[in-house]
């Protein structure tokens, strides 16, 4: 499953946030906790340099809880860098990032002294919300149609914090193929027709494996599917979707698939973790240099013949 993004808006974001880089004192990440390493631009490392940065892993209350920690300290290994669990229903929780911002930067503890922070994140982790939580009123636009930041906002908050959002839209990680699918499952990215099944298949395989219990409950199984297809047919079942001679009506399960699970109602989850994640990347890694010889291979060979 391909992720379309825009190489033109992509150019322009990184060229823009390359710009404001050096008035910038900390840069704050918004992830979505339930997908930590999908949701994260590719670019915020490379982009922020040495800046000190904090990653706030919102909608925590949809997330695993014990993953979260997990992938707190994970976050945590790279240098300057932080990571808070929020959620929009406490909303005391986001205003501990602007605490964070002065403690990480010890040349500004002394609270005269004005912050300049940048937020970041790709649509739909709530950033919006974070930013209007902070602001205490209606600042940003929240909701699934986010409209593009034309120009640079910069928004006085509590702790003497500026803070500035970027301007555009950051993408995702396109790669592995996983990752959009991640995407997909949470809602991040939008849904379209052809692929809906294949992501609620993708979401099926993985609770399955991750979260059996769970399926068991909500959908009142007495024994576990033993493959996706088979947990469709047993949600059909269950839900009463099913087509004339019994068969289920997959559109309608992957609905209801999909939906339970953007909404909670199967329980916390978080559809990725630092070791499935690490392991990816190692498979990443190898498909790139297989291709890359495969690729001089053919050059060297090309040359030769002539
Ligand atoms: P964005 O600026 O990053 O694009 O995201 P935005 O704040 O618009 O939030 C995207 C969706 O995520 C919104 O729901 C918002 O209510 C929801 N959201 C934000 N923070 C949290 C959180 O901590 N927990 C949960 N469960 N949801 C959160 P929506 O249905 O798209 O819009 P709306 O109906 O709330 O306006």
């Amino acid at each position: 499953m391909a992720i379309n993004w825009f190489p033109g808006h992509m150019h322009k974001a990184r060229k823009e946030i390359r710009e404001v880089m050096p008035q910038i004192d900390i840069v704050i990440e918004v992830l979505d906790a339930r997908i930590p390493f999908s949701s994260e631009n590719p670019l915020t490392d490379a982009l922020r340099g040495e800046k000190p940065c904090i990653k706030v892993l919102n909608k925590s209350d949809l997330a695993d809880p014990a993953l979260t920690e997990r992938w707190v300290n994970h976050l945590e290994k790279s240098r300057n860098v932080k990571a808070i669990p929020v959620t929009m229903e406490h909303p005391g929780q986001a205003k501990h990032v602007l605490e964070l911002c002065r403690q990480m930067l010890p040349n500004k503890i002394d609270s005269t002294r004005v912050v300049r922070a940048l937020i970041m994140g790709i649509p739909n982790v709530g950033k919006s919300t974070i930013i209007n939580t902070l602001a205490g009123r209606t600042i940003a636009k929240t909701g699934n149609e986010p409209a593009v930041t034309k120009r640079q906002q910069r928004i006085k908050l509590e702790h003497g914090i500026e803070l500035s959002d970027t301007p555009g839209f950051l993408w995702p990680k396109l790669e592995p193929e996983s990752c959009g699918y991640r995407l997909a499952v949470t809602g991040a990215v939008k849904d379209t027709a052809i692929e809906y099944e294949d992501v609620a298949f993708f979401a099926a395989e993985f609770l399955l494996e991750a979260y059996p219990d769970t399926l068991m409950e909500r959908f009142e199984l007495e024994s576990l599917p033993k493959s996706d297809i088979e947990l469709m047919e047993a949600i059909g079942r269950q839900r009463g979707c099913l087509r004339p001679g019994g068969v289920a009506n997959l559109h309608k399960v992957s609905e209801i698939l999909l939906n339970e699970l953007r909404s909670g109602k199967l329980g916390r989850l978080t559809l990725e973790s630092p070791e499935v994640v690490e392991k990816e990347q190692i498979i990443l890694a190898a498909d790139r240099a297989a291709k890359k010889a495969a690729k001089d291979e053919r050059k060297k060979s090309w040359k030769q013949s002539r």
